[in-house]
Parts: C-alpha cells; sequence; structure tokens
C-alpha cells in the first residue's frame, strides 16, 4: 500500500529514526522505515525514490555493528547517511573514521561550502545539532566535502555523480535551524519527489487497495467509536460500502452518554454499525476482581469472546481491519544485535491469530495525528478528532480495585462534571488526557450539620506528545474549585476530590 513515490529509511538504531520519516512526509512524500539489513532485492523491488541511512549508537568499527550491503550505493538510488549513516559511507567506501575523535553534543555552526544541491539556499552560518562520538577524518575517493564545522572538518560530504551524500549532524531534529530544507533539497531535489503524498492522496490509494485486495468479500473491524477505529471504519466504508460489518461492543464500562454520542456518530457519517450490549457479562465477569491485570486480561478475553460470537453471525468472513497504527507496530527500533524483533501489537490482541483472518491495516506506517488528517479530509468533524484517548478497558481501569456498577454510576457523574467544566473553559483541545477516578476508600467529611463517610474521586489531566511522558495539567484554582464544588454537591456518594500531581515516569496517566 506505498505510494510509488516514497523515500526508504534504513534504521540503524538511532532514536530519532521515527523523527526522520515523519519529517519526510511532512514534506509531502511518504517515507517507510526498514531494519537496517533490509535486503536489497526487496529494496530492487520496491523502487523507492531516495534512501536515507539513518543515525545510531553504534561505532562502525565494533564488532557486530550494524552493516549495510555496499551494492546499496551501485543501485543509482540516491543516499543520504546522517550521522552513523555518513560513517558508514565513508567505512565502506574507503574514507577513514577516527574512533578517537572528540565527542561532540549540542549545537555547532555550519558553514556550507557547495550550495548548489543539498544545501541550496545557505548562503550563511546555520546551527546544526550534533550527538556523535567518532567523526570522519577522510572522505571517499571520488567524495568531496561540502560543509565544515570548527569540531568536524568533515561535516558533510557528497559524490554528486553517485548521488551519495552524508552529513554528521541531525538534520531530522528541531535543534537543527534549517534541517527542514536540508531534507527537502534531498527529497526534491536530488532524489527527484514531486511531493504527492497528502490526506487525500493517501485516501485514493488506500481506498483503490482495498479494493483491490478486498474484491467482493467482507470485512469485518471493531469500533470503540475512537478516533483510529472511526476514521479506518469511514475510509473502509467509502472503499466496500456495504461489504463492511463494523462491531461497536458495548462493554458497560463506557463514559456517560458515550455509547449513544458513539452510534449518533455513525450515524451521521453514513457508517452502519452492528451493536452489541454485552454491558452485563462484562461486569458479571469483573465481580470480585482487585488486580488490575486480572481485570485487563478478562476484559480482553470476553471482548474476543463476544467478538467471535458475533462474527460467526455474518458467515465466512475473510478479512479483519485494524487501525493499528506505526508506535503500536514498533515497539522499539532501537537496535540491540541482530537478534533484536520488532514485535507486532494488535489493538484487538489475539484475534487474527485465532479467527484466522487476513489482516487489513491501513494506519500502520503513520502516527496519530496523521490519522486525524485523514479523518478530517474525510469529513469528520474535529469533536470526533479531538477527542481524548480512551484506553480499551474503559472505566474498568478508573475504578480502582473492584467495579461494581454503583461504583460506575458515581464514576460517570463525576467524570462528566470534570470534562464539562474543562469544555466551558475552553481547555479541553489542549489537554492530552483528562478524567476523573474513583479511589476505593471512604473519609470523614461533613455535609451540612452531618457526618459524611464517602468516596474520594481523583482528578488526573495531563499534556503530553504521544502518552510515552507526561506531565500534569497546570489548571487555574477556580476551575478545580469548581468541578470540586460540583462534584461533592452533585454526586451522592463523594465527599472529597483531589487532584493528581505526578508525571510520567514515574507515575502513568491511568492509575491502574
Ligand atoms: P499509561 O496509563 O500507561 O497510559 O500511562 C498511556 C496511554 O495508553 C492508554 N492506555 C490504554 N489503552 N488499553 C488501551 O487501549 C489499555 O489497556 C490501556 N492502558 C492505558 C492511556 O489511556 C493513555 O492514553
Amino acid at each position: 500500500m506505498r505510494p510509488t513515490e516514497f523515500i526508504l529509511v534504513l534504521d540503524f538504531g538511532s532514536q530519532y529514526t521515527q523523527l526522520i520519516a515523519r519529517r519526510i512526509r511532512e514534506l509531502g512524500v511518504f517515507s517507510e522505515i526498514q531494519r537496517f539489513d533490509f535486503p536489497i532485492d526487496e529494496i530492487l523491488k520496491l523502487k523507492p525514490k531516495g534512501i536515507i541511512l539513518s543515525g545510531g549508537p553504534s561505532s562502525v568499527y565494533e564488532d557486530g555493528a550494524p552493516q549495510v550491503d555496499e551494492k546499496l550505493f551501485e543501485l543509482g538510488i540516491p543516499v543520504l547517511g546522517i550521522c552513523y549513516g555518513l560513517q558508514l559511507i565513508a567505512y565502506k567506501l574507503g574514507g577513514i573514521v577516527d574512533k578517537f575523535a572528540k565527542r561532540e553534543y549540542g549545537k555547532a555552526v555550519l558553514r556550507v561550502i557547495k550550495d548548489d544541491d543539498l544545501f541550496y539556499g545557505f548562503n550563511s552560518q546555520s546551527v546544526v545539532w550534533m550527538s556523535h562520538g567518532d567523526a570522519l577524518i577522510k572522505e571517499p575517493d571520488g567524495f568531496e566535502v561540502i560543509a565544515w564545522t570548527d569540531n568536524s572538518p568533515i561535516c558533510a560530504i557528497r559524490n554528486k555523480d553517485k548521488k551519495i551524500y552524508g552529513v554528521q549532524f541531525h538534520p531530522e531534529v528541531a535543534h537543527t535551524e534549517r534541517g527542514d530544507e536540508i531534507l527537502r533539497n534531498f527529497v526534491y531535489k536530488i532524489c527527484g519527489c514531486k511531493g504527492e503524498w497528502n490526506a487525500e492522496f493517501f485516501i485514493e490509494r488506500e481506498i483503490e487497495e482495498i479494493r483491490k485486495i478486498v474484491g467482493d468479500e467482507k470485512v469485518i473491524c471493531a469500533v470503540s467509536g475512537g478516533v483510529d477505529s472511526t476514521v479506518l471504519a469511514l475510509l473502509l466504508s467509502r472503499a466496500i460500502g456495504e461489504n463492511l460489518i463494523a462491531i461497536f461492543i458495548d462493554n458497560g464500562l463506557m463514559r456517560e452518554g458515550e455509547t449513544e454520542e458513539v452510534l449518533k456518530n455513525f450515524r451521521e457519517i453514513g457508517v452502519n454499525i452492528y451493536y452489541v450490549n454485552a454491558s452485563e457479562v462484562f461486569l458479571e465477569r469483573l465481580k470480585g476482581i482487585f488486580d488490575p491485570e486480572e481485570k485487563r486480561r478478562i476484559i480482553g478475553r470476553t471482548f474476543i469472546e463476544i467478538f467471535e460470537r458475533e462474527a460467526e453471525k455474518f458467515g465466512d468472513v475473510k478479512f479483519l481491519a485494524q487501525g493499528t497504527l506505526y508506535p503500536d507496530v514498533i515497539e522499539s527500533t532501537s537496535y540491540k544485535g541482530p537478534s533484536s524483533k520488532i514485535k507486532t501489537h494488535h489493538n484487538v490482541g489475539g484475534l487474527p491469530e485465532r479467527m484466522n483472518f487476513k489482516l487489513i491495516e491501513p494506519f500502520r506506517e503513520l502516527f496519530k495525528d496523521e490519522v486525524r488528517k485523514i479523518g478530517r479530509s474525510l469529513g469528520l468533524s474535529n469533536e470526533i478528532l479531538n477527542r481524548h484517548p480512551f484506553p480499551g478497558p474503559g472505566l474498568a481501569v478508573r475504578v480502582v480495585g473492584e467495579v461494581t456498577k454503583d461504583k460506575l454510576e458515581i464514576l460517570r457523574k463525576a467524570d462528566k462534571i470534570f470534562i464539562e467544566e474543562i469544555k466551558k473553559a475552553n481547555l479541553y483541545d489542549k489537554i492530552w488526557q483528562a478524567f476523573a477516578v474513583l479511589l476505593p476508600i471512604k473519609t470523614v467529611g461533613v455535609m451540612g450539620d452531618e457526618r459524611s463517610y464517602e468516596y474520594v474521586v481523583a482528578l488526573r489531566a495531563v499534556s503530553s506528545q504521544d502518552g510515552m511522558t507526561a506531565d500534569w495539567f497546570r489548571f487555574p484554582y477556580d476551575l478545580l474549585e469548581r468541578v470540586s464544588n460540583r462534584i461533592v454537591n452533585e454526586v451522592k456518594g463523594v465527599n472529597r476530590v483531589i487532584y493528581d500531581i505526578t508525571t510520567k515516569p514515574p507515575a502513568t496517566i491511568e492509575w491502574e
């Protein structure tokens, strides 16, 4: 499902590899990452317009350092080596890499010697970001130095005829002032890309591709109302219409009014939903369960069981669509030796293996914000697209300890008030995730003239880029006060509200 025009990024274990792919896509050219040892014949089949060799933590002289097949430099496909990628080019083609070089981290001033291709438009100095141990002390024959810094006299090289380029610094990071221009020059001027990749192009291609793969067969998918599964269902319904079976399993762990809202949203976007109310089964199985992981396992298993049962009603369905994203696919791109595996996660864990489905995962190369862009192009409203993430196990991991109907009821009411006030204050879109948590303890309070002994609600709101790290959100005190007042006044069973001011790490976003 690749566009005809794309840039292949070979990963040598840099923490910035994903960033390279992203930057290229932001420039309007599709980009995809493969391991450093991706075979040459596969590369030839894919016909990328250009190849980027990422950085990496190794030294080219190290035993077991990731290598590249020299044939890569004879394919006639332009190559750009970044940091370790540059050192590898030099090492493989007869240059000299100094492993005793002074380590260099942070800013450096780049001075360009040749500004007619990779550094086109660079007529003055600019700041670049370095992060390397080894350095080049001699360029390979046939190469020329095209830029230098005080610490790296050979900071960028090229072989113009063979279209092989290398830079010591990291053009993909934001600290490199004109990094985007360098990548743009590589992609457009050197690789000759036209810039076909955007949301509309992606949609057109995927629709065509899905039709080709699926033909007249049916495709099943599970929807939750979240961004990824909603965009997925909409894309599939554009591609195959009535042959899409979108199943929404209500596990009874949704937020206040959420089921109705999800059904309404799907009605509005014209996707037929097969609704299954399985609340009772889920709640029954969660009775007496206190351990968070056990709760997750029970919910996961029950989900699969119900999905299988419902899917059977549609006869012989061969395809399962999932909204798997790139971060789900690549658990870690860091190179830890040839045995390191790229793990594949599945949103609906276990389903494909158990049911022998063929998988359709149109978003497996994309990041969440790219899926949002596609959703926007497909006409989804901002209200749907900007919804905060919601965990698969739903409110079960926000009722700490045993989940009961009564506790869920209390939590729903408190959560609704919190979100209402955040929206009223126009802060919803500034927050990654905000929610209430019901704690399994009661504390003493005084209401009217009477002693009360009720539950504690914790509020959690965080800002984050990707959910991997998070900071607690700084609310104005008066908002917190309003939320607290409303919750203790309006929600029976709660007499105390607290605000969680822990970052991730060391805490996680969810409490369980
Ligand atoms: P944590 O709590 O690990 O959460 O900091 C990071 C992000 O992942 C979501 N989350 C889950 N999503 N199934 C999901 O689909 C889960 O079991 C699960 N646990 C956490 C969480 O809401 C946050 O966005």
